[in-house]
């Protein structure tokens, strides 16, 4: 597979943190050679209010993850306190373009000091302390990169339920890690929908969720909702009667810092925890490298701050690193399928980092949107969240980065906390549809089904990591056996990552997606098994399976095969009443994109589902179904081929 390369632009090169691909491989196989030393030169780039006693404490079999053992520091402190101290007070730190363009706003970092110290004595006020739990649901406002950095400053630990998540999955992660407090807002604006009912989704959620005590909510539209009298507290009122400064509180690098739910291969999503220390330092370094981030710059990550690439990248990354960051709360088409490309223009954005569904949604509207705007700023272009292939990777790189810009393809996961495997844009050499080569102190293999390290390049495999990072997740809260057996049991001594991958002859690895139960659908992380069980609970349903199948768009789609109670009738009612079960349990972004009623699915003697089967159908790949002998009754495969619904 020689696949041409692109060479980094001269220009970009010549001023790059990372020069060159030797520059990058000595410094790489120092970073894993004397890795403690490595990071310890690191972690300078942050400020400590104690410096560590040891590097790191690392043991695979058990799982324990310890990194600057004994250091303290505070996360809001380095994003914010520390660039005022060195004179970059009135630096902007975000732009915020409203979801219409007549709307926006921006904050400086004095702004943001000012905003965050109010907002933490809001939560003392509140009665929330160090490890207290605060759950956020809300969309992209600026509120929420604040009520983030306002809990760091206080010790206490954030749990951003994703806006589109409906009541009840709302409350089963509340529950989860038992949050105090829950920071909502009135209603959400977000493309042509003007009235997502954020508080009364949080209404329904805490009146089954014990454990929160107070909400505030933020007036984003001025609708009138329901404010329960001493529970409920406008975010304007607590913030305009508190004092304007609050002392970070000295935290240890091993206190967690927040919680992210994230799907699985089992039913119920797992709460990852990330801790302090070597979180922010991973995502600090991992910016500005990926990025080459320079002061001069601009930056505008697109991703929504509910998911992690929003946590290290919109919030912790850019902030460590005293960047100017642009917040959208809107989305790509609205109002027309060049807004992404007028706030590029707008703002001078220089550095820009997207998804490749989003890639796929505007290459296909055509190449006149982007080539109306003024895209010259841009420098450095980036992509995560699923595999990108060749065609998107192009016409990116062509009509929107007009052939000078490196596009770095960015692997990582919720647990990762950053960025594993990406070029750097002034070192390497880039391949459409390739993540490349590891960062610094990431040590990737492949292993086969059996564990055995795979040696040498052209290879496929597993994907697994031979050593931890600063920013490995440390445990999912509350149940570290879950934690073990996830990520590693399977391969002992090694991270498991879920995902396959192929490295080519230069040692460059593509991404080929997962090899468990997790859907990626428009870059969201979806579990089969969440979607299954969300079916299973519409009236008349008796069984569901639900597979991923290639889609234009999405990269994946849901495809859900569903058998129904004897005596019920396959009709459009049935349908409806699956896509509002989904929409209630999970939230709209799960809906089944296909559903195929069948009398059976196909099982093995001992009940299994053989996905695999289901698969190719959803696939349309029948001409190799492989072994259906072990089928308890195999005549339901050519049902299943033939859309037989009885
Ligand atoms: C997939 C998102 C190919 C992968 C940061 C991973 C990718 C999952 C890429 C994590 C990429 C992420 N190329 N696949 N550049 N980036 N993935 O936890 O399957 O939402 O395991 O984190 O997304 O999704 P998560």
């Amino acid at each position: 597979m020689n696949k041409k390369k692109y060479n980094p632009p001269q220009k970009l090169s010549l001023n790059a943190n990372y020069k060159s691909l030797k520059d990058y491989s000595e410094e790489h196989k120092r970073s894993l050679k004397e890795n403690d030393v490595f990071w310890s030169e690191k972690a300078e780039r942050i400020e400590w209010f104690k410096k560590w006693k040891k590097v790191s404490d690392i043991d695979f079999t058990l799982p324990k993850i310890e990194w600057f053992i004994g250091g303290k520091l505070n996360v809001s402190y380095n994003c914010i306190d520390r660039h005022i101290k060195n004179g970059k007070g009135d630096a902007i730190a975000f732009y915020w373009e409203g979801n219409d363009p007549s709307e926006s706003k921006k904050l400086t970092y004095n702004q943001l000091y000012d905003k965050v110290c109010r907002f933490s004595n809001v939560l003392k006020n509140l009665n929330i302390s160090k490890g207290d739990r605060v759950c956020l649901y809300m969309q992209m406002i600026p509120e929420l990169p604040i009520a983030m950095l306002s809990c760091a400053r206080i010790g206490a630990v954030h749990s951003a339920v994703f806006g589109a998540f409906s009541s009840d999955s709302l409350r089963d992660r509340i529950n989860d890690s038992k949050c105090k407090l829950l920071i909502t807002q009135d209603t959400g604006v977000r493309g042509t929908k003007n009235n997502i009912p954020m508080k009364s989704n949080a209404d329904v959620a805490i009146e089954q969720s014990p454990s929160i005590e107070n909400t505030i909510v933020v007036m984003r539209t001025g609708e009138k909702v329901h404010m329960k009298n001493k529970r409920d507290h406008w975010w304007h009122e607590q913030i305009d009667s508190v004092k304007p400064h609050c002392e970070p509180e000295h935290m240890d690098a091993e206190d967690p810092l927040f919680i992210l739910y994230t799907s699985g291969s089992t039913g119920t999503p797992k709460g990852v925890m990330h801790t302090t220390g070597g979180y922010l330092l991973y995502a600090d370094y991992t910016f500005s490298s990926i990025f080459d981030h320079k002061s001069s710059d601009i930056y505008w990550c697109t991703a929504d701050i509910g998911w992690i690439t929003g946590h290290s990248y919109i919030t912790y990354g850019p902030l460590s690193n005293c960047a100017t960051s642009v917040i959208f709360e809107g989305v790509p088409n609205y109002p027309d399928f060049g807004r992404f490309w007028d706030i590029v223009d707008k703002y001078q954005v220089s550095l820009f980092y997207t998804a490749p569904t989003a890639l796929r949604a505007l290459m296909k509207e055509g190449d006149s949107w982007a080539q109306s705007r003024d895209l010259s700023s841009l420098r450095v272009l980036g992509t995560v969240g699923e595999p990108i292939k060749e065609p998107e990777w192009k016409w990116y790189y062509k009509i929107i980065g007009s052939k000078k810009c490196p596009i770095v393809d960015t692997w990582w996961q919720t647990e990762t906390g950053g960025i594993m495997i990406s070029p750097l844009p002034g070192a390497t050499p880039t391949k459409p549809g390739s993540a490349t080569l590891p960062f610094f102190g990431v040590d990737p293999v492949l292993l086969d089904e059996n564990g055995n390290e795979i040696i040498g390049n052209n290879k496929n495999g597993l994907l697994a990591m031979k050593s931890s990072w600063p920013g490995q997740m440390r445990t999912v809260y509350g149940d570290h056996q879950r934690f073990k057996e996830t990520y590693f049991t399977q391969f002992k001594g090694y991270y498991f990552t879920g995902d396959g991958a192929k490295r080519d002859e230069d040692g460059y690895y593509f991404i080929t997606g997962r090899v468990d139960d997790v859907l990626n659908v428009s870059g969201h992380r979806i579990g089969t098994a969440e979607v299954e069980g969300a079916i299973g609970k519409a009236d008349g349903v008796a069984e569901a399976a639900v597979v991923g199948y290639n889609h234009d768009i999405k990269g994946q789609g849901i495809y859900a095969f569903v058998t129904l109670m004897t005596g019920i009738e396959v009709n459009s009612a049935i349908e409806m009443s699956i896509f509002k079960t989904v929409t209630k349990e999970i939230g709209p972004h799960a809906k089944p994109d296909k559903i195929q009623f069948t009398s059976g699915l196909p099982k093995t003697r001992s009940g299994k589902i053989m996905r695999r089967i289901l698969r190719n159908i959803a696939n349309s790949n029948l001409e190799d179904m492989g072994d259906i002998s072990t089928l308890a009754d195999p005549s339901v495969v050519d049902k299943l081929i033939k859309g037989d619904q009885k």
